[in-house]
């Protein structure tokens, strides 16, 4: 049995064949309908989500499989007390495969070590995002055709944001990927990626604190939120939560086929104006995390395709 902690428990040609298979599923989606008949996906959410829960819901259901679960830890029995543990051990016995997030990192990775069921870390604290990052470069590879020589800016809050770490993990496996990692000082990337990941695999990156002079340079532009949840005190929140606004006047610096990612939630560091610029594929990377999400539950679920 095989669970998903993070994007380093796929190897690179794993990571390919889950792609072939979501690409399949995207373009011939009837095949699949029937794949999860009789299977159950349990979603244990301790913390809020729109795209990852639903996306995976709705993944199962157009397997057709069914969906069972809790969207908040206060519907819960964590609420009274119980640990992770026990609520997988109870939920191996009521679903075929469970979807978790938690605020607390490593919390998905303590509730494989004791589930008789797949596990799949939906988004642990500020730790990995696993499933976005499939998402992600499954959005990469479908509309650039392969994730090879490019120019990647990571923006916004980069040290508490789960998805950047899990997507610098998986995109060093990649060959030719330059890093340019834009954010305030104090959000940088933190260091066990800088020097375990980026440094130690050899790879080219340089940190900045202003998107203008780095617009021109990208291939792919991926923003991200302040992570208001994880500060310590609001005033810094506030104070940093508006330090990049990505603008249809800054779009102006960019290269005309640059890409435009984003996690999502948005708040308000992509000016809504900026969504209808051909090159804003967030709404198209949120609605690829379904295909992607299909395939990831065929495979732990050794279902043939
Ligand atoms: N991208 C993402 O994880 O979104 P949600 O928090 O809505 O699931």
């Amino acid at each position: 049995m095989r669970h998903l902690m993070s994007p380093l428990d796929f190897t690179r040609e794993e990571l390919e064949q889950l792609m072939d298979l979501a690409d399949d599923i995207k373009n011939h989606p009837d095949k699949y309908s029937e794949k999860c008949h009789g299977k159950k996906l349990a979603t244990c959410f301790y913390e809020p989500s729109t795209r990852t829960r639903l996306s995976f819901e709705a993944a199962m259901l157009n397997l057709g499989g069914s969906v069972l679960g809790f969207s908040s830890a206060d519907s819960s029995s964590a609420a009274k007390g119980e640990s992770v543990s026990d609520t997988i051990r109870v939920i191996s016995s009521y679903a075929d495969i469970c979807a978790m997030r938690h605020p607390k990192e490593g919390a998905p990775l303590v509730a494989s070590s004791r589930s008789l069921i797949p596990v799949i870390n939906a988004g642990d604290g500020g730790h990995q995002h696993p499933t976005q990052t499939l998402t992600d470069l499954f959005t990469i590879r479908s509309l650039r055709g392969e994730i090879k020589d490019l120019t990647i800016g990571l923006c916004g809050d980069l040290k508490f944001g789960r998805t950047v770490h899990s997507l610098i993990n998986a995109l060093v496996r990649y060959p030719g990927i330059k890093f340019v990692l834009i954010s305030p000082e104090e959000l940088r990337v933190p260091e066990y990626i800088r020097e375990d990941v980026l440094e130690k695999n050899g790879y080219e990156y340089k940190e900045v604190d202003t998107l203008d002079d780095v617009m021109g340079e990208l291939d792919i532009l991926y923003m991200t939120r302040v992570q208001r949840e994880r500060f310590f005190n609001e005033e810094d929140y506030i104070r940093l939560k508006d330090f990049f606004i990505l603008t249809p006047e800054k779009m102006n610096l960019a290269q005309k086929d640059m890409m435009v990612l984003h996690p999502l939630p948005r708040v308000n560091e992509i000016a809504v104006d900026v969504d209808d610029d051909p090159r804003a594929m967030y709404f198209t990377q949120a609605k690829y995390g379904v295909f992607i999400r299909m395939a990831l539950i065929l495979t732990l679920l050794e279902i043939p395709c």
